[in-house]
């Protein structure tokens, strides 16, 4: 059993391919790890602009979560502002720091070039990132793979620390998601909130069905064979449904069809669209409960916060002592 951290920046609706690149992981690890999630707050305040939406999305967030199969009695959830620890950690990173390695950082350079405002938390977002990790002990950081240099990040300042000042730290390694696909959205591109094009898996039928009826299609006609491949409908079936799963490979045959064919992208979508109700539905379910009972979710928070919380200051004061701050 080892213990595992990620975290989410609650910086819009959750969508499918959040759901497929990190929290279906996620569900998966807690049933045999110490798991530790958290919603990322203070790293969604470097680029947000209003303090109601930052509160609102945090808590969307943590209910969604819960929703999809965040067990909260096998994984500590908590909110990242619970845990102020990590601010005076990430201050003793900062410390053995190097500029040329902040410098790295991409998603500062990708952040600035898609033209939110240069702030310095944008730019030491990376080491933050590495308190959370660090903090609680994490020894597993599982994460897509725009997140790998993060995680580098935070292996070379745990190092860093340790040959300065001693070994308080455990470095973290990342693991990927399995089928570490990138999830295509409705216009084929990655699926990202950036991009409007996701799919919301907690999205009314009408306003679901009409999402998917709008993913792009080639205009391949009915009788001629399709390439699965190369279909954002199909690639969203596979990834939700499974690869291995008898209707994934139902449903390509279905495209390879010869002629004289007779499936379409009509009936494609509208299988994507029953596999979505069905896989979604108890997570539905679960969600209008906890939207319901505000208290129910906020006791599952604290619990969150008061465990990662006592396990942050433990390794904090270590790392106080270490570096000389008696
Ligand atoms: P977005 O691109 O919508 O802003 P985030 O960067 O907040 O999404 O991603 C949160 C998590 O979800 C990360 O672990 C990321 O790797 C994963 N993720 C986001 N979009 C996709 C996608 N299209 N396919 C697979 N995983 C994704
Ligand atoms: N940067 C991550 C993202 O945007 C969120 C995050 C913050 C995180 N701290 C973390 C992920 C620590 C893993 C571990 O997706």
């Amino acid at each position: 059993m080892a213990r595992i951290l990620s975290g989410i920046q609650p910086s819009g609706q959750l969508h499918l391919g959040n759901y497929c690149g990190a929290v279906a992981q996620w569900v998966e690890l807690q049933r045999e790890h110490d798991c530790f999630i958290f919603v990322a707050s203070y790293h969604a305040l470097t680029t947000s602009e209003s303090a109601l939406e930052l509160a609102a999305r945090t808590r969307q967030i943590a209910i969604d979560l819960i929703a999809l199969g965040i067990d909260p009695v096998r994984t500590c959830l908590y909110r990242q502002h619970d845990v102020p620890e990590v601010c005076e950690l990430s201050w003793l990173l900062a410390c053995v720091c190097p500029m040329s390695l902040a410098d790295k950082g991409v998603s500062y350079k990708d952040k600035v070039a898609k033209g939110f405002d240069a702030n310095l938390g944008l730019y030491t977002y990376p080491i933050l990132q590495a308190a959370d990790i660090l903090a609680p002990r994490a020894e597993i950081v599982p994460v897509g793979r725009d997140q790998i240099q993060h995680i580098e990040i935070a292996r070379d300042l745990a190092e860093r620390f340790n040959r300065r000042w001693g070994e308080v730290f455990v470095v973290p390694r990342y693991r990927l998601a399995e089928a570490a696909e990138v999830l295509p959205g409705i216009d084929g591109q990655k699926m990202s909130k950036s991009y409007g094009n996701t799919i919301d898996p907690f999205a009314d039928e009408r306003t679901l069905r009409k999402r998917i009826m709008a993913i792009k299609s080639d205009s391949t006609p009915l009788d001629q064979p399709k390439d699965p491949e190369s279909d954002p409908t199909f690639r969203i079936f596979r990834a939700v449904a499974g690869r291995d799963d008898p209707r994934t490979r139902e449903l390509e045959a279905k495209y390879r069809q010869p002629p004289p064919g007779g499936f379409g992208y009509g009936h494609a979508k509208q299988a994507l669209f029953e596999l979505l109700l069905e896989r979604f539905a108890a997570a539905r379910r679960r969600r209008e409960e906890l939207l319901a009972d505000p208290a129910e979710v906020e006791r599952i928070l604290a619990a969150g916060a008061a465990r990662a919380r006592s396990i942050a200051a433990a390794t904090v004061a270590q790392a106080r002592r270490a570096c000389g701050l008696l």
